[in-house]
Formats: structure tokens, sequence, C-alpha cells
């Protein structure tokens, strides 16, 4: 019997890994009831190629339930004191994360490597795009095929709506979306959410998004999850920059847009965005609209006390300097939250 369970293990390797992840929603946690130590080694060797939480990627906020949110939340929540230094962890130690990063970030690519650290994995990033094969002429494909084979999972970010999933399609281990172009930024949600938990709240709050929801990723991964949670959901932006017409016919919440000083006392949270100037078309276009709309003490003056103020960062001009000190301002705890949230994404990927 357990002869042929390893023979069967072993043809595995040769058939469309689907299967694995099959076997892994049966056997997960319960591996040690039915075989061998070698053979779980080996399975859980493959499964880890694969994925082995409750998804094998994660490209956009879509694929997850409130129960995934939730339990994602609850897991970052438990990660927090490693996030912070004060407790250690081995949970990842011998994977690696591979950064490929087509476009600039600091928050997303550091905090992804600080939680891989932070769980004693290792990190590996490719270099600037012109010092690697990719100034060569080397297509998306080749480079996830390619480094799928150094890492154990891999998070890209990429200019073009849709790179996230044509690289999940084309690679042997979980690829995680840290941004694709104007589309979606599903781990910057989930630390979104997660902030608006610890800081404010969450189910049933008043939330306005404000700045440029054209073309912010953020945005659009945001507002799919508020849905979720039975917020209201208020658009402040210049006309240039409204949010596009399919995400409020698709996001089934109470949406509206209005002005700030209309709903400034009513809010629980104000959530900015800078605009992206490297989305527009063109530099005129974006002249237009830049530093229309700033931030200031002054226009909080009738906010709730409790009302938090968030923003992915980086900040241009569009939250004025002295919004930093008032008791509303919560981006750079933001910033912080990311860490325990990544840990608990690579820890589902990757079964640590
Ligand atoms: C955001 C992004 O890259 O979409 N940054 C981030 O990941 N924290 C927001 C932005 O660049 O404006």
């Amino acid at each position: 019997m357990l002869l042929s369970f390893r023979i069967s293990l072993r043809n595995l390797k040769f058939f469309e890994v689907e299967i694995v992840f099959v076997i892994k929603i049966i056997c997960k946690n319960h591996l040690e009831k039915f075989i061998s130590l070698q053979s779980q080694k080996y399975l859980m060797s493959i499964l880890k190629k694969r994925g082995v939480g409750r998804f094998r990627h994660l490209i956009s906020i879509d694929e997850l339930t409130k129960e995934d949110i939730v339990y994602i939340l609850r897991l970052a929540e438990k990660f927090e004191p490693i996030a912070r230094g004060e407790k250690a962890s081995k949970a990842l130690e011998g994977m690696i994360l591979a950064n490929l990063f087509f476009e600039p970030s600091t928050r997303t690519r550091m905090s992804f490597e600080a939680a891989m650290k932070r769980l004693g994995g290792d990190v590996i990033n490719m270099t600037a795009q012109e010092a690697s094969s990719v100034a060569k002429g080397e297509t998306l494909a080749d480079t996830i095929r390619v480094v799928g084979n150094y890492a154990d999972v891999i998070v890209l970010r990429h200019p073009l709506i849709g790179a996230a999933k044509f690289a999940a399609e084309n690679s042997i281990v979980p690829v995680v979306n840290a941004g694709d172009g104007a589309g979606q930024h599903p781990t910057q949600t989930l630390l979104d959410l997660y902030t608006m938990e610890k800081e404010a709240k969450l189910e049933g709050s008043k939330v306005a998004l404000m700045g440029d929801l054209k073309y912010s990723r953020t945005v659009h991964s945001l507002i799919k999850a508020l849905a979720l949670f039975n917020t209201k959901i208020f658009l402040i932006s210049p006309a240039m920059l409204r949010l596009p017409e399919e995400f409020i016919e698709e996001v089934d919440a109470d949406i509206s847009e209005v002005e700030l000083e209309d709903v400034i006392d009513e809010i629980d949270v104000l959530y900015v965005t800078r605009i992206q100037k490297e989305r527009f078309p063109d530099e005129e276009e974006y002249r237009r609209v830049a530093g229309s709309y700033v931030l200031t003490p002054e226009l909080l003056k009738n906010a709730k006390e409790g009302m938090i103020i968030m923003h992915p960062l980086p900040r241009v001009n569009e939250i004025a300097t002295d919004v930093d000190g008032t008791r509303h301002a919560r981006y750079f705890e933001q910033a912080f939250y990311g860490v325990p949230i990544r840990m608990a994404i690579l820890s589902e990927l990757l079964g640590g």
C-alpha cells in the first residue's frame, strides 16, 4: 500500500499538477496519519511549489471571499509580534522569495522582504531592468519560468494590467500581484482593510476615497473589498480623475460622488491617493490636474474625533505635512501593517 502510494507520488510529477492541489486540500494537516515521513516530505516539496494554503496565487482581490479576507486579517494579527521583531520565527526557513519589480517600489518590495526574513526565509531580487536579461529582450513568460526554478514564490510588479495573471499561468511557483498597472494591488488592499480594522472600524464604516480614482490600482482593489464589509463609500475626485463607470456598476455597495466638506463630519476613514502621473497618456493632461487637491488641517476641522486618514504612499503633495501631527493621520502605521499582512500571505502560500 505504502509502496504503491510512493509510486503514484512519483508519477504526480508528470501529471498536470492540478491533482496536487486537490490532494493538498484533502491531506493538509492529516498527512501524518496516512503516509511515512519520507513521503510526506516529498509530497510537501511538490505542494510548496504550488501554493499550499487557501489559494495558489494572489492576483486579484476578487479571488478572495469575505471569509478568506477575515482569515488573513486574523493571521496577520498573530504575526504582529514577529513583524515588530519582538518574537523570532523560522516558519519559512529554507524558502526563497523572488522580487520581480518592473516598476518603482519602496514599501511593497521592502515589506515583502522584511516579512519573508522575519519568518526565517530568504529573498532574491531582480536587479534594475537595465541590468537584467529583460534588457536583452527576454519575455515575461521566460523570466517567470526561469525564476520559478530559483525561488518558492514570486512577487511581481509590472506596468501592464493583466501581467500578474499571465505570470501565474506560466509559473510553477505561487505568484503574488504587487501591482499590475492601473489594475489591482490585492496585498495593499488587505493591509488597508487591516489598518481600518485596527485603527478605526471596517464593518459598516463610512469610507471616502479621495484623489486619483481613475488610475489608482489601490482604489480599484479596495473598493471591491469594501463592498464585502457593508461600507458606505464616498468618491471625491477632480472630474478628470473620476472612478471609471465600470467599477460603479460592478461593485455592489452604496456609492456616491460627493465633495469632502459634505461628508467630513460623518466619515470614519478618508483614503487619499496621489495622482498617478506615470499612467497619464500625455504630460499635458497631467499638468491640468496636478496639485488640484491638497488635504490640509483646515479641511479636517469638522472631522469626527476617531476619523482616520490613510494613504498607500508615496505622498507627493496631496496631504500637507502638517496633517501628519493631527490625531487623524495613520498612513505611517498603515505602511507598517504591510509586514504582518504580507507574512500572513506568504505563510498561506508557502505553508509556514
Ligand atoms: C501604491 C502603488 O504602487 O500602487 N504604492 C504602494 O504600493 N504603496 C500607490 C502609489 O504608487 O501611488
